[in-house]
């Protein structure tokens, strides 16, 4: 029975390039697990778009002089050419500023102000007279109180990793004008989060799938007790606030806080996905049960570490207070990634540009690196020495030599055909293949199970007991003596590529897809079977095959040195 697997994808802001941090974090591991499900016959919906609003655009916006539309425009196009070019295939990827996703965001706000989760109360808030505005959390600077950093933001330290509220911030300025903020008091709607404290307690008790490092910080924040929090901010730019009539002057200059708003984008998305499709009713089937089985779909929600608690306790309890909606069932937040071993920072340049990348490299490798040392279950770190390394000794040394010796001999020894008349298989062929038939397994079990880099460093472990096979059979041997014998390890051989070629398409599609061609078959490697008998049986006799090319590139060890030069070096 094919299942439904809802994938929802971190939004980024769109403020700026995306870095490998970003796609180390969440993208490559959810378009993985997509591509795997699709594979296996299921019925995926994968999801994301740009977070549109909020202070980190507005702030970019303000620093160039530009409108926020302009900044939102510009790397929502970039990020589309992105997931093109590294091969992240969703299904939809959109924005938060739509009319649809304003729609929708406004629906639930509504049906849960109805409910009474939402209620209005004042705050006291940082308002510049200087500006005469209200300032964001952002936009308040001043000392910590934590550890007397001078240029703490009002909703963080980055220097002591406090988080703070504007008001607990020593001497406050404006970070814009400079003048001293005084605090006034703003009406302001506030979700009832406290009322959700036992259903999720109760809700996460079953969730032993989860990760550990998501589940305990889950846990944590639940122990901590659950605070009503505000979701509306003094801004313009942003979802309205949909109350009409007398009141809609009173809330012109207030938005929905952007936190609360993209969440609800991954119903959204879901929305504008079936209407595109022309079947408007079709995000149903991904978020509600289906009304003939009860059965619901599975939604996973691919994030970094930093969003958990709106993944794991906000979105769940607002889709509770909802009602009708499928809850996550599983959050696989990945930890971070460093860069030789410094924290990623743009303001520093101390990054490596995905769109960089790609004009100087091809996209595989990267997806092999980030997959192989994925922040799985705790943080990692990139260095382009590893990433030359890996690239050399396992895409090009392991598995592309592997691919290329076996086809190439195979191609001019055998008129480009599988080899029509291979000698009885024997025990080591027997050995090959059922090992195959393991490791293609296993591989499956680690994809179902969100475990990443042990699934892609099994596959490459295959790849080196058909290395050893083909050592010990020796078929440049064996031809000029034994035709029939060549013919038999080199058909096993193509057998076992014709597996890895499945097992490594979800995390090198493109590569995947060119071995699909040399093996002498057209049309989409997404759409074989994963199933080594029936992938090994399809290698008959006499199949033409085509001339292969190699599948990777070796590169100098002075690509790391250049690579390492450029980092840091700031315009
Ligand atoms: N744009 C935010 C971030 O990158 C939030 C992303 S997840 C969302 O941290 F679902 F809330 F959009
Ligand atoms: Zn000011």
């Amino acid at each position: 029975m094919p299942e439904r697997i809802f994938i929802g994808v971190a939004w980024p802001y769109a403020n700026g390039p995306l870095h490998m941090g970003h796609i180390a974090g969440c993208y490559l591991a959810a378009d993985i697990f997509a591509r795997y499900h699709r594979m296996k016959g299921n019925e995926v919906l994968m999801v994301s778009g740009s977070d549109a609003h909020g202070t980190p655009i507005t702030i970019r916006a303000d620093q160039e002089g530009v409108d926020p539309q302009v900044v939102l425009d510009r790397y929502h196009a970039q990020f589309l050419d992105t997931w093109q070019r590294l091969g992240i295939s969703f299904d939809l990827f959109t924005t938060t500023h739509t009319e649809n996703h304003q729609r929708v965001v406004q629906g639930i706000f509504q049906r849960l102000l109805e409910q009474d989760y939402i209620y209005t109360d004042t705050m006291l808030l940082a308002h510049c007279a200087g500006c005469n505005r209200f300032l964001p959390d952002r936009y308040v600077e001043g000392t910590c109180p934590h550890c007397s950093n001078q240029r703490a933001r009002g909703d963080q330290c980055d220097d002591c990793g406090h988080t703070l509220d504007p008001i607990e911030l020593v001497n406050p300025y404006c970070s814009i004008c400079g003048q001293t903020p005084e605090f006034r008091d703003s009406e302001h709607f506030f979700l009832r989060l406290s009322a959700f404290q036992e259903p999720l307690l109760e809700w996460i008790g079953d969730k032993q799938h989860w990760r550990p490092n998501v589940a305990n910080s889950t846990r944590s924040f639940l122990q901590g007790g659950l605070k009503d929090r505000a979701i509306t901010r003094d801004l313009t730019w942003g979802v309205p606030i949909p109350l009409e009539g007398s009141d809609s002057t009173k809330y012109h200059d207030k938005r929905i806080y952007v936190w609360f708003e993209a969440v609800i984008g991954y119903l959204s998305a879901a929305v504008e996905w079936a209407q595109r499709s022309g079947n408007a009713d079709a995000w149903e089937d991904f978020w509600k049960p289906d009304p003939i089985s009860g059965e619901s779909a599975r939604s996973y929600y691919f994030i970094g570490k930093d969003n958990i608690p709106f993944h794991s306790i906000i979105w769940p309890a607002m889709l509770m207070g909802y009602g009708e909606l499928n809850l996550p069932y599983d959050v696989p937040a990945n930890e971070f990634l460093s860069l030789e071993s410094r924290k990623f920072s743009t303001s520093q340049n101390w990054a490596v540009w995905v769109p960089d990348y790609l004009d100087r490299y091809d996209p595989d490798p990267l997806r092999y690196l980030l997959s192989i040392n994925m922040p799985e279950t705790g943080d990692t770190d990139f260095t382009w020495s590893e990433f030359v390394r890996r690239n050399n000794d396992e895409l090009v040394a392991t598995y592309g030599n592997l691919v290329n010796r076996v086809l190439r001999f195979t191609y001019r020894n055998f008129d480009g055909q599988v080899p029509a008349d291979p000698a009885p298989a024997g025990e080591a062929e027997a050995a090959l293949l059922e090992s195959t038939k393991q490791a293609m397994a296993d591989v499956d079990d680690s994809l179902a199970h969100t475990r990443f880099r042990a699934g892609v460093s099994r596959a490459f472990s295959l790849a080196q007991d058909c290395n050893r096979y083909l050592d010990s059979r020796a078929p440049w041997q064996a031809i000029k003596t034994d035709r029939a014998d060549a013919a038999l390890s080199l058909t096993t051989a193509t057998k076992a590529l014709n597996c890895l070629k499945v097992m490594l398409a979800p995390y090198l599609p493109f590569t995947s897809q060119k071995l699909h061609e040399f093996l002498g078959f057209d049309g989409d490697v997404t759409t074989e079977p994963w199933d080594a008998d029936a992938l090994a049986s399809a290698i008959k006799p006499g199949n033409p095959l085509r001339n292969p090319a190699p599948l990777y590139q070796k590169l100098d060890d002075a690509v790391a040195e250049q690579e390492v030069e450029q980092l840091g070096v700031t315009a």
